[in-house]
């Protein structure tokens, strides 16, 4: 089965609201390609802006955050219902900047990934080892664990829905990319993962990115792999590099 190639921008904490729409005119024409999901992943400031920005066009919008409750007192965080209502269709849950920065545990990230579903949002939900882990060796058991907690629950349909994100740390912001063959042993390794948990027409579904470094220059080999069925970028998703990335 083909599955379809999604790419991802992950704004992080940039652009101001003028900014983003400022960006949006620019990656405009340059994402262009009915061929592939586009999504742009935006701090929840900037959502609004850019719902309007690419009315009418292939773009679809995604947020970076939200907290598990629907309402209530929690200062500062939003709820999936107002993602949704806001247009947003995408959320990035897992990043390693959530789990490390903000202490997010897959705990958390398996009630987010339950909740994201229950509202009608797709998860984008990311997992990766860090350095020391990597050169330990054991980053396979490590990325098999945080999938298979981060998911305890959650339906095969509803994984068929989902996108992984598999990002190492040590390639994010860092300018080493993991080698594609380095990329494609792990995201190879997350659809057995799903295949043992699930059964294999679920992991022949469900879409599987790489993250981590990837740019204009090194993102066709990346997404030539079997197992990488798109990118979530960063740095690389602010400029008009990132329409060569969609259409690599
Ligand atoms: P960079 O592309 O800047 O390395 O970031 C990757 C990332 O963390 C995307 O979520």
């Amino acid at each position: 089965m083909a599955r379809r190639r999604i790419i991802a921008g992950n704004w992080k904490m940039n652009m101001t609201p003028s900014q983003a729409k400022e960006l949006c005119a620019t990656l405009k024409d340059l994402v262009a390609n009915d061929a592939v999901d586009v999504v742009y992943c935006v701090p929840a400031i900037d959502i609004t802006t850019v719902v309007e920005a690419v009315a009418g066009t292939n773009v679809k919008v995604g947020a970076e955050n939200f907290y598990i409750e629907d309402k209530g007192a929690f200062t500062g965080e939003i709820s999936a219902p107002m993602l949704k209502e806001a247009g947003v269709e995408y959320v990035i849950m897992g990043h390693s900047e959530r789990r490390d920065i903000f202490g997010e545990d897959d705990i958390l990230i398996n009630a987010k990934v339950k909740k994201a579903f229950a509202a009608g949002l797709k998860p984008i939900l990311c997992c990766g080892e860090s350095l020391a882990v990597r050169k330990a060796g054991t980053y396979v058991d490590w990325v098999k664990r945080q999938i298979t907690w981060d998911l305890y629950g959650v339906t095969a349909d509803q994984v068929k829905e989902l996108v992984i994100a598999y990002e190492p740390i040590w390639a994010i912001g860092t300018g080493e990319t993991a080698t594609a063959d380095q990329a494609q042993e792990v995201c190879k390794m997350i659809r057995e993962t799903i295949a043992d948990l699930y059964d294999a027409a679920t992991a022949e579904a469900v879409r599987i990115q790489y993250g981590g470094s990837m740019n204009a220059g090194n993102a066709a080999e990346l997404l030539s792999k079997d197992d990488i069925d798109g990118g979530l970028i960063g740095g690389a998703a602010l400029k008009p590099d990132f329409g060569q990335i969609v259409n690599a």
